[in-house]
């Protein structure tokens, strides 16, 4: 079996470090690559059928999408892989030939081994690139592909709001997929917890690459912009057992954040601050490690005010940051700036997609 899994652009080998983690641990990997057909955030995992034993003794098959949704951080879905193949020109092609060929593909794969006909399905699909036809286009074709083959075996039947079986078709560029999505209508960086919606508010699973780059060992942690908590909540949630520190200028997101880690339930694992972080050495005396999600122009509105903010608090970091830091930003040349000239070194650096932007990530010291 073939999962292709999704996650967010330029963590992919972060993705396949922890996917290679979760299926060794069970005895199911097989084999994994990442960006299949050149696509940038995606895997296809080959893995074995593991069983496990349940509470009567009995040897059942183990789901291991299921396995991953619950156990993964970095992963956004997990897609039963039915095709996965480049079509070569499709950018070009007129809508009605393009849509023609996806057609027939659809048409001869055997979607019936992953629907019954008794039970309800939908298709949802994706598309990036130059194309002539829309993703609802897409949609429409693979879905009367799906259809016409099941109608083989009875009488197929379509619910768009509550299917059974969710069909997923990407069109990337030239890469075409389809699979059987197990992670359902919500992406899995849509955590839980999120009971307050920050509008800027970073994706769990870039939040979770950031923590990775850090290479995080026990001591005092602080995100010093933690809008609606995401770093410093998934961080409790993994367990870290130093001192989180959640730093916010604003009261309504700290607010938030901490209705976030009441209902993550990690409230207790971390300590809030209501401060401004260009004066971050009259709170904190010494941190170990801090990872952030810099407030930037885009999102933040006023862009001419962010050098200044952000010289000032490398420069207030620069007093009490023994360890390692890992920032986001959009804002390349206004970090470069403030870290140089406040003696950090940059270990790394990367480019990380996020809310349709390619963001800058640095590993500090
Ligand atoms: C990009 S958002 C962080 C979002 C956060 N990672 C999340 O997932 O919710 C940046 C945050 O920095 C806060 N902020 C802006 N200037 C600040 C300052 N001087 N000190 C502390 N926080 C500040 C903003 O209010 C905003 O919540």
């Amino acid at each position: 079996m073939r999962l292709l899994i999704t996650t967010a652009q330029g963590i992919e080998d972060l993705a396949k470090i922890e996917i290679s983690k979760l299926l060794t641990k069970i005895g199911a990997l097989r084999y994994i690559e990442e960006k299949p057909l050149n696509v940038e955030g995606r895997l296809l995992v080959e893995v074995k059928e593991v069983q496990y034993r349940d509470e009567k003794g009995r040897e059942r098959p183990l789901e291991i999408g299921t396995y991953l949704s619950e156990n993964s951080r970095l992963l956004h879905r997990i897609i039963l892989e039915i095709c996965s193949k480049n079509l070569p020109n499709i950018e070009s092609q007129e809508p009605e030939t393009a849509l023609k060929r996806i057609e027939e593909l659809v048409s001869e794969l055997p979607v019936e081994r992953y629907a019954k006909v008794t039970e309800t399905f939908a298709v949802r699909s994706f598309r990036k690139g130059n194309h002539k036809i829309t993703s609802v286009d897409m949609a429409r074709v693979v879905g009367k592909a799906i259809f016409d083959r099941l109608s083989k075996f009875g009488t197929p039947k379509v619910n768009l709001d509550h299917p059974s079986v969710i069909f997923r078709a990407e069109l990337i560029g030239e890469a075409f997929f389809l699979g059987v999505d197990v992670t359902g209508d919500h992406s899995l960086h849509r955590r839980p917890w999120r009971v307050y919606d920050h509008p800027a508010h970073l994706k769990a699973s870039i939040a979770n690459a950031l923590l990775e780059l850090a290479k995080l060992e026990e001591g005092t942690f602080i995100d010093p912009f933690c809008g609606s908590g995401t770093i410093p909540i998934e961080l409790a949630l993994r367990g870290y057992q130093g001192n989180i520190i959640c730093l916010e200028k604003y009261r309504k997101h700290l607010r938030g954040a901490k209705m976030n880690a009441l209902a993550a339930g990690v409230y207790d694992k971390i300590n809030f601050i209501l401060g401004d972080a260009t004066k971050l050495s009259e709170y904190i005396k010494s941190v170990d490690f801090a990872v952030s999600n810099l407030p930037y122009g885009l999102k933040i509105g006023r862009r001419s005010m962010i050098p200044k903010l952000y010289m000032d608090f490398f420069s207030e970091l620069s007093k009490i940051l023994e360890k390692r830091g890992v920032f986001i930003t959009t804002e390349r040349d206004a970090i470069e700036k403030a870290l140089e000239e406040n003696g950090f070194e940059i270990l790394h650096h990367r480019l990380i997609g996020h809310g349709g932007l390619m963001v800058h990530a640095y590993v500090i010291r």
